[in-house]
């Protein structure tokens, strides 16, 4: 057999995947500046050929699914479950992207609007209250509150207050060497991060069951609730493993991504002040109390969070495990090698994007990127299933919170991307006074 020759890029395995978790946003652009686009980097889950090249990038998300595994599969499946979207493959994965999409899309995903609102005011309106608030927190009270009632149908307090402590639960019990390093993942004798991570795995998954009990007596309008009357095209129902595989899912896929972007557009806007001005005076001429799906078909603010998750895309690449050979422009990568499209790579770069390094959310009102130019939520047969929802939730918060209050930032440094689990966060979480107007 004929050695393979993969493109250069940095060596030793612990240092380029230490890299990896530690600074993406500083050595991504390093590594294709000295060895070029595609570069080739060794990590502990694989070897991994990366480029930030449209032209590369619409040769991965356009080739057949089936040349794909998922990846870091083991070190995701005791997570998320091995029904998870996530874990599925070929038929299987369509077939359930199937019932997943359509809850979180159209006029489905238009009903959460008033509850979205109506979640962002009243923490909004508490938050005013206090001299200091970190708004990645914040925020994330204000996602996980919207998943427990969008997404796991609770509709009470006391229900909605149960799944967001169980959530929190297991989050603060993951830690992220134990999605990158699999091996971290065994119980020994009870104690350990691992087994109490599975303890509160355990709490959480009770109450997801309890709520799919629950919809099936008295079906409503949230996302479980669908998933617990759909049917598969062969007319099976989704199995409640399956469910709670799924709002589990969603719940890690959905809840820290959005409010990290709502926390990069907060802290990029009060740092630009022009731009603040124009989107205030868009939502300002929606009237005191804007409806949320005004809100929502808001041009700027669009751009805004666009432009937000362009510059810190929350997360940095995508990655596919080839099962057999890809010619990946000039290079064919054997089977075995992980293919990675590098969101951060792709979204900075000049000749798309001029000054790319500033914050100009005009540039999505003066022209369209394609899907290999412009990858937030990723692309080909993996694109993330709840990119309308995040985006629809994201900028009905950010409308009612700056429709109804002044923020302040209290860091005079602009926050730094600085990982946090899987995603890539603002370090500091922005702090901000907030204060009605
Ligand atoms: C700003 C917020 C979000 C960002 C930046 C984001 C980003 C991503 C990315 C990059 C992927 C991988 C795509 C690929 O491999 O090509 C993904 C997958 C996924 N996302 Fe999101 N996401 C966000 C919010 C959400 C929300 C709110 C939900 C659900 C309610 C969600 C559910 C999923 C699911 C289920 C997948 C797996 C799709 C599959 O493997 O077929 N995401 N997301």
């Amino acid at each position: 057999m004929n050695a393979v020759t993969l493109p250069p890029g940095p060596s030793g395995v612990l240092r380029s995947t230490y890299r990896v978790l530690r600074s993406p946003f500083r050595d991504f652009p390093r590594w294709s500046a000295q060895y070029g686009d595609p570069f080739t980097i060794p990590t502990v889950n694989g070897t991994v050929v990366m480029t930030g090249d449209p032209a590369l990038i619409k040769i991965i998300f356009g080739a057949d699914p089936d040349l794909y595994g998922p990846w870091a599969v083991d070190a995701l499946g005791p997570t998320l479950g091995q029904r998870s979207v996530f874990m599925l493959e070929g038929a299987a994965h369509s077939r359930e992207r199937k019932l997943l999409a359509p809850p979180l899309h159209g006029d489905r995903m238009r009903a959460y609007a008033d509850v979205i609102a109506g979640v962002a005011r009243r923490r909004f309106a508490a938050a005013a209250d206090a001299s200091r608030v970190v708004t990645l927190d914040l925020a994330q009270q204000i996602s996980l509150e919207v998943i427990t009632r969008a997404i796991f149908g609770a509709d009470d307090d006391e229900r909605s207050l149960a799944l967001q402590a169980g959530v929190l639960g297991l989050v603060e019990a993951s830690s992220p060497l134990m999605f990158f390093m699999p091996f971290l993942q065994k119980e020994f004798g009870g104690i350990g991060p691992w087994a109490r991570f599975r303890r509160k795995f355990v709490v959480l998954d009770a109450l997801l069951q309890q709520q799919i009990d629950r919809v099936r007596k008295r079906p409503g309008t949230d996302v479980c609730s669908l998933l617990a009357a759909s049917r598969y095209d062969d007319g099976d129902a989704m199995p409640d493993a399956a469910i709670r595989d799924e709002l589990r899912t969603m719940l890690f896929a959905g809840h820290e991504t959005t409010a990290i972007t709502i926390s990069w557009a907060i802290d990029l806007l009060h740092r630009n002040p022009a731009t603040l001005e124009r989107l205030r005076a868009e939502i300002d001429a929606l009237g005191p109390d804007p409806d949320p799906e005004a809100i929502a078909k808001l041009e700027y603010l669009d751009a805004v969070c666009k432009e937000a998750l362009r510059l810190y895309p929350v997360v940095t690449e995508v990655l596919r495990v080839l099962r057999a050979p890809l010619q990946l422009g000039a290079i064919e990568i054997p089977k075995g090698i992980g293919v990675s499209a590098s969101v951060l790579l792709a979204h900075r770069r000049e000749e798309l994007y001029p000054d790319a390094e500033q914050f100009r959310p005009e540039r999505f009102l003066e022209r369209r990127f394609s899907p290999f130019e412009y990858l937030p939520f990723g692309g080909g047969h993996r694109r993330c299933i709840g990119a309308a929802f995040a985006s629809f939730e994201m900028k009905i918060v950010l409308g009612v919170a700056l429709a109804r209050h002044r923020l302040t930032l209290l860091d005079d440094e602009p926050a730094r991307p600085v990982r946090r689990n899987v995603t890539m966060s603002p370090s500091g979480g922005v702090p901000i006074r907030v204060r009605d107007r």
